[in-house]
């Protein structure tokens, strides 16, 4: 399961406007200690051919292109890549854009939140994610890494109380979309798995003819900040989306101050409104962590974290006077790439720390707290309890990114590593087959003592989970309730993917004493209940819907589309919250398939006005 994307270099938005020299770039990849001795001699050479005229502002720009294009003609074979099992046979299957909406009639049900629940997912163009062959060996993407497409299902309260939705999707039209759609074929070389020569190459390339070694897929997640929606992939710049016609309104770079990656998890902090965020990259400075004012037009701190390595944080934490940074032994290293292993690996002996950084901290105040060695890719929330800090994320002990080790199959790998086992227990000194199945966790950090507490949440033979959610009021400050999808083994470990046959419930202060331990429970866990879907049903993007008025913590929804193997219908589901062993209150069958997707957002908005504009024969 994963809705990551992780990108290992830094880039810029814009061809037109770029933020760091191509030059620059050129020097970071030339001058690392990253790159092998082997090639420093063909650096040396190639900087005199290329930077002895100025090939951005020339004609010899665009010869060089040309010839670097006939180059990869001739020398590079785009082929299908399925992997870890081919995709076409799955739910995860891309489908046509829609570019309009589309009215939605087949609803059951007559309670819904007012506004756009907004979903973003890979969905690849020219049919499926591409491999390479070459005369420098084979290169391969990220299994996540398909051009982003947004789903959007638009609910209108009509001023006669009637409903109106309205369904749409439509690819996020990054730079690097618009480029190959103009070529008409991909042209990208991927550059994530693979030969190391034919990754290196690959990487160069793609940096000489379009300035930046990887796409901007823009496909993980959708997040609003100071009225304005953004798609993001955490290898490039959020893209402005007009939430309307799902256009994409070019990149956001905090008027010119944020010229890196910027988390798919970007964090509004409580009280103020700022947003927190954080840029990874391959080269230093590896992490840097900003914060955005809360109407988005300024950074107001900006802090390079030091590290000496490159740790794949796919979600920062914030509390009341903290950001939380987790820096785990799952790591980009194009020095590892070039001596051939793997650009991201999970080194299960590698050390683990949780960074708690005050909130306009530098990197002397960074208190660093050393614990168990896991794989966390999202977190519930984070909040000050006393003297501590609390985070409760979800601890895997292995990583579905990048998949397989060099020499082993995709097709035998992630069926493994999701094949059930229940009963055995959930020490470190874990069985192989569970390695991949994220459970929810919790550590305490005690800043006045350095005191580490860490332990599960929920018993051994409780599903695992993912995706998490709150009532997004409570980032940052203790919640009660969280909200997950639940991993089903069998579906994933045939197909190799995550694959959410239902939604969970968990009661954070609810802890069982083994008097009543129904069910899985053990002491000390949690209270957990599910709401299952039917057989073969499978959710994405699921999020939560606050009720306007709402009193309590759990006065909304979860909100999610769900696609029905067997029928192949996709439909919206609403579950009450605070009834969540409840049917759903609407089933909404929506007029064509969603696929798998990643994660999914609901916009507070009124509509009345403006979607009978949208489609117009309504
Ligand atoms: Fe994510």
């Amino acid at each position: 399961m994963a809705c990551y994307y992780y990108v290992p270099f830094q880039g810029h938005c814009s061809f037109r406007k770029p933020t760091v020299s191509f030059s620059h770039k050129f020097n970071l990849l030339k001058t690392s200690h990253h790159l092998s001795s082997s090639f420093k001699p063909f650096f040396s050479e190639f900087e005199q051919l290329v930077f002895g005229v100025d090939v951005l502002k020339s004609a010899v720009k665009s010869t060089a292109v040309k010839l670097l294009d006939a180059f990869v003609d001739s020398a590079f074979e785009f082929v299908d890549y399925s992997y870890p099992l081919d995709l076409s046979q799955t739910i995860a299957a891309p489908v046509d854009e829609l570019r309009e909406a589309v009215p939605v009639t087949n609803i059951n049900g007559n309670i819904f939140p007012q506004g756009v629940y907004i979903r973003n997912g890979s969905n690849p163009v020219f049919g499926g994610l591409k491999s390479t062959k070459s005369i420098f060996g084979q290169s391969s993407p990220l299994w996540v890494e398909g051009e982003g497409m947004l789903h959007a299902l638009y609910f209108s309260h009509d001023n006669d109380g009637s409903w109106t939705l309205v369904y749409n999707n439509r690819y996020v039209e990054t730079d690097t979309f618009k480029l190959e759609k103009l070529r008409n074929k991909p042209s990208f070389l991927p550059v994530v798995h693979g030969d190391p020569l034919a990754v290196f190459f690959s990487f160069l390339l793609n940096l000489l003819r379009f300035g930046k070694p990887l796409k901007n897929v823009s496909n993980t997640n959708v997040f609003e900040h100071s009225g304005k929606l953004y798609s993001i992939a955490e290898n490039d710049l959020p893209q402005e989306i007009d939430i309307f016609t799902l256009e994409a309104l070019g990149c956001w770079d905090v008027n010119g101050a944020w010229n890196r990656p910027f988390t798919a998890h970007p964090k509004r902090a409580p009280g103020t409104g700022e947003l927190v965020t954080m840029g990874i990259a391959a080269t230093k400075p590896f992490v840097e962590v900003g914060v955005i004012s809360a109407d988005g037009k300024e950074l107001l701190h900006k802090l390079d974290l030091k590290l000496d390595r490159c740790p794949l944080c796919h979600e920062l934490g914030v509390t009341e006077r903290y950001n939380v940074f987790l820096d785990f032994p799952i790591t980009v290293d194009v020095n590892r790439l070039i001596h051939g292993g793997q650009l991201i690996k999970y080194e299960s002996e590698g050390y683990a720390r949780i960074g708690i950084i005050p909130r306009y901290g530098h990197a002397d105040s960074i208190r660093w707290f050393k614990v168990k060695p896991n794989c966390t890719f999202h977190i519930f929330n984070c909040f000050e309890d006393g003297d501590e800090v609390v985070v409760w994320g979800f601890r895997a002990l292995a990583s579905v990114i990048p998949g397989p080790e060099p020499g082993s199959k995709g097709v035998e790998w992630f069926p493994a590593k999701f094949k059930p086992s229940p009963g055995k227990p959930m020490e470190d000194a874990i069985s192989e087959d569970q390695l991949l199945f994220p459970r929810p966790y919790e550590w305490r950090l005690n800043v006045r003592t350095r005191d580490v507490k860490e332990r599960y949440l929920t018993g051994p033979n409780q599903f695992p989970m993912e995706f998490p959610m709150i009532n997004g009021a409570f980032t940052g400050v203790k919640n009660k309730y969280g909200y997950t999808q639940v991993c089903h083994h069998e579906p994933s470990s045939a197909t190799g993917m995550g694959r959410f046959g239902g939604l969970a419930k968990l009661y954070f202060e609810d802890r069982n004493t083994g008097i009543s331990s129904g069910g899985n429970q053990v002491d000390g866990s949690i209270e957990v209940e599910y709401h299952m879907f039917e057989k073969n049903t499978y959710c994405s993007g699921a999020a939560f819907v606050p009720k306007e008025g709402g009193v309590e913590e759990d006065d909304g929804w979860i909100i999610t589309f769900v696609h029905n193997q067997d029928t192949n219908i996709s439909q919206v589901y609403i579950i009450d919250a605070k009834n969540f062993l409840n049917e759903p209150v609407a089933r909404i069958t929506l007029p064509c398939r969603v696929p798998d997707g990643f994660h999914g957002a609901f916009v507070p908005i009124q509509l009345q006005n403006r979607i009978t504009r949208m489609i117009p024969e309504i």
